[in-house]
């Protein structure tokens, strides 16, 4: 594909802008309501806008031919912004996700072997194991914050999973490091002026804290498993012992993985099942359906990684989650030379934000975006779904390298959820809608009240299950 496209002589398309204040341009608008500056911005000014901000022009994109290009036809002439390696890297260093050029080619042909389908299959009894355990120490009645749970859950079937570990022992404390860290990232982006991590504000300290809290726990999973001397063919003996022609990784690079995977392979999952939880919650016909499939094809056994075939709308009432209301609600590109895409030209340096969630609203693919329809997701309708107009893992080279391990993760998660508990939000409770890293419902969470479908919750197996915690 001919970077330049058509010739850099024949006019091209005027770019809509949003020209926000004369001295910032768009920074505040975007930073104070970023979801809203998104959405409303696409709403007024199409398919593709622009706005001034600090550093430069930021492009906001929703036409999937652009996102295609973005993603993968012209995913060579881009490259993760300056900014946002910036803000990550007190965090996640070099890891895979600001990663960049022959470093991130390197790091992704030794990482990517542990995410093979054989070995993510082979995963399937611990999440089922894990999420039964969690519905076994809720209590009928009583009121939990769906959010903090499976938060917890995520982390630890992460931690299982890819480094065989089991972090019960550790859990409050990367849970702790991770929220501090977080705080500080979004306060990084959201200061167009970020200060420096020696600067001695409170938050500041306390992420420093959060940082050699998760250091040192990392430090310590990886000294264990050098003097265990044993390639155990998981994602941490990839990391620990993996070779190529250029020798292993330094021990700053196993730690930015590391830290990377945690982050990277909790929060999203964890949020995206908190919003089909809810959305499930808010549409009781969808959640009969979707309980009604489980009945029938599982009962009330453990679902297993062969069981998933036989389960299509809960994969459906997923795919629709996603759209509606995406955990990465935008990324970012930076073009690294001219580019010209479907009749515009964005010029060199320019970031290119791209918003699954602004995209999951285009009616130009979904009709009636607002309703919750699980029931649009026939292989008709994908089929004939353009490229880029559903990118909630991102596509191309640097699609997730998690988006295998998520879906099968998340379906376990919920089929085993809609198989035991009543799906529900608290009465009169509405979540907030917080557009920071990830899509999140905020500090009140997701607060439902407790109560049994069925099985589990028979005292011969909840005796079992904690017996083994
Ligand atoms: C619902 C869950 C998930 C969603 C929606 C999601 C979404 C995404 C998106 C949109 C990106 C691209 C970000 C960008 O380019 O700026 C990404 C990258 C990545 N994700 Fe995920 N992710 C999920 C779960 C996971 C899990 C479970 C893991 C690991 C266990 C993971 C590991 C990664 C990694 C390593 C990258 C960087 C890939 C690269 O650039 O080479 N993700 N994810």
């Amino acid at each position: 594909m001919p970077l330049t496209d058509p010739p850099r002589t024949a006019p091209t398309r005027p770019i809509p802008s949003h020209t926000g204040h004369w001295l910032w341009g768009g920074t505040f608008d975007f930073q104070n309501r970023p979801a809203e500056f998104v959405l409303e911005g696409h709403e007024r000014y199409g398919d593709i806008f622009k706005t001034r901000v600090v550093y430069g022009h930021s492009y906001f994109i929703r036409d999937p031919e652009i996102v295609n290009a973005v993603n993968v036809t012209h995913a060579k002439h881009v490259s993760k912004p300056k900014i946002v390696k910036q803000m990550w890297k007190p965090f996640l260093g070099n890891g895979l996700v600001p990663n960049d050029g022959e470093s991130w080619k390197r790091q992704h042909k030794l990482i990517m072997p542990a995410f093979h389908k054989l070995r993510i299959d082979a995963y399937a009894p611990t999440m089922a194991e894990y999420t039964r355990e969690m519905v076994c120490g809720w209590k009928e009645g009583e009121q939990r914050d769906f959010r903090k749970e499976v938060i917890d859950l995520a982390l630890r079937i992460v931690a299982k999973t890819l480094f065989d570990t089991d972090v019960a022992g550790h859990s409050q404390t990367i849970n702790d490091a991770m929220i501090d860290i977080s705080e500080a990232l979004i306060d990084h982006a959201q200061t167009p002026i970020p200060t420096p991590r020696w600067w001695p504000s409170e938050r500041n300290r306390r992420m420093v804290r959060a940082l050699d809290a998760m250091d040192d726990v990392i430090a310590r999973l990886v000294a264990a498993r050098r003097k265990e001397k044993k390639d155990r063919g998981d994602l941490m003996s990839h990391i620990v012992f993996a070779t190529d022609e250029q020798g292993g990784m330094s021990e700053k690079q196993m730690r930015d993985e590391l830290m990377t995977l945690i982050f990277a392979g909790h929060e999203t999952t964890a949020h995206t099942l908190t919003w089909a939880w809810y959305l499930l919650a808010k549409n009781r016909d969808k959640l009969r359906k979707a309980q009604q499939e489980i009945d029938e094809k599982v009962g009330g056994r453990p679902i297993g990684v062969d069981d998933l075939r036989g389960l299509p709308y809960l994969e459906m009432c997923l795919k629709e989650s996603l759209r509606r209301l995406p955990a990465v609600w935008i990324y970012a590109r930076e073009a690294k030379t001219e580019l010209h895409v479907a009749g515009y030209r964005i010029p060199k340096g320019a970031i290119l934000a791209v918003s699954p969630l602004a995209i999951g609203r285009n009616e130009k693919y979904y009709d009636n975006p607002l309703e919750f329809r699980p029931e649009r997701w026939t292989r008709d309708f994908e089929r004939q779904l353009p490229r880029g107009a559903y990118v909630p893992f991102a596509a191309g080279p640097r699609v997730c390298l998690g988006k295998q391990f998520a879906m099968m993760e998340m379906r376990i998660v919920l089929g085993t959820l809609i198989q035991n508990v009543d799906i529900n939000v608290l009465e009169g409770f509405e979540p907030d809608l917080l557009a920071e890293l990830s899509l999140n419902p905020g500090e009140r969470g997701m607060q439902m009240k407790v109560h049994f479908r069925n099985r589990i919750n028979q005292p011969a197996e909840i005796t079992t299950l904690l017996a083994k915690r």
